[in-house]
């Protein structure tokens, strides 16, 4: 068990799965991208120990970036989004792909998409390490998910809760009283 702040977490998923799932959709992501050199775009904060293991899995060249977006307060998603850090690169036709840690309710993803395609990019892809597919209230096809998991909070591998929680190497979830 792990205590974080005032919550109480127990273990969802380890280390070993963790690392094995990622090696299947890297293989996968390798076989379709091997000749498209796509930009990968990294959504902070909670991707970036996702995002720096699959990348290490990846077999072809491609450029990473990243975009700081916001939507979630404590342990709820709110509807308003806002970019903190915004696109440096220019993705107009590129293939570009998305590394999320999560997708919840789908509304950081769907303003993601509506803001990222107005640039024009050849196509873009979604891969994301968890997805919660019952609180998903938008039309969104996700094209490599790592996880499907219950609509519980998550945290650690990058997750947080209320900013703390990121550095632990698996993924817990929140204890039932
Ligand atoms: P959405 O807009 O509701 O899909 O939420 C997306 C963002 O909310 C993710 O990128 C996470 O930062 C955060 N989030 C959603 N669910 C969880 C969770 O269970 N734990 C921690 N953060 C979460």
């Amino acid at each position: 068990m792990e205590t974080i702040k005032d919550k109480d977490f127990v273990r969802l998923i380890d280390k070993q799965k963790i690392n094995e799932r990622i090696q299947e959709l890297g293989e996968q992501i390798s076989k379709t991208y091997k000749d498209k050199d796509p930009i990968i775009l990294g959504i902070l904060n909670g991707s970036f120990m996702f995002l720096s293991d699959i990348l290490k899995t990846l077999q072809f060249s491609c450029q990473v970036s990243f975009l700081k977006l916001q939507s979630y307060q404590k342990m709820s998603s709110t509807e308003k989004v806002r970019q903190v850090l915004g696109l440096q690169e220019d993705i107009k036709g590129r293939h570009v792909i998305i590394v999320e840690d999560i997708v919840d309710t789908g509304n950081t993803m769907d303003w993601l998409l509506t803001h990222l395609k107005k640039h024009k990019p050849a196509d873009i892809a979604i891969a994301t390490l968890l997805f919660k597919p019952k609180a998903l209230i938008k039309d969104i096809s996700i094209d490599y998910c790592g996880f499907e998991i219950k609509n519980d909070f998550v945290v650690g591998y990058g997750l947080d809760y209320n900013g703390y929680g990121r550095n632990l190497p698996e993924i817990y979830v929140l204890k039932s009283e």
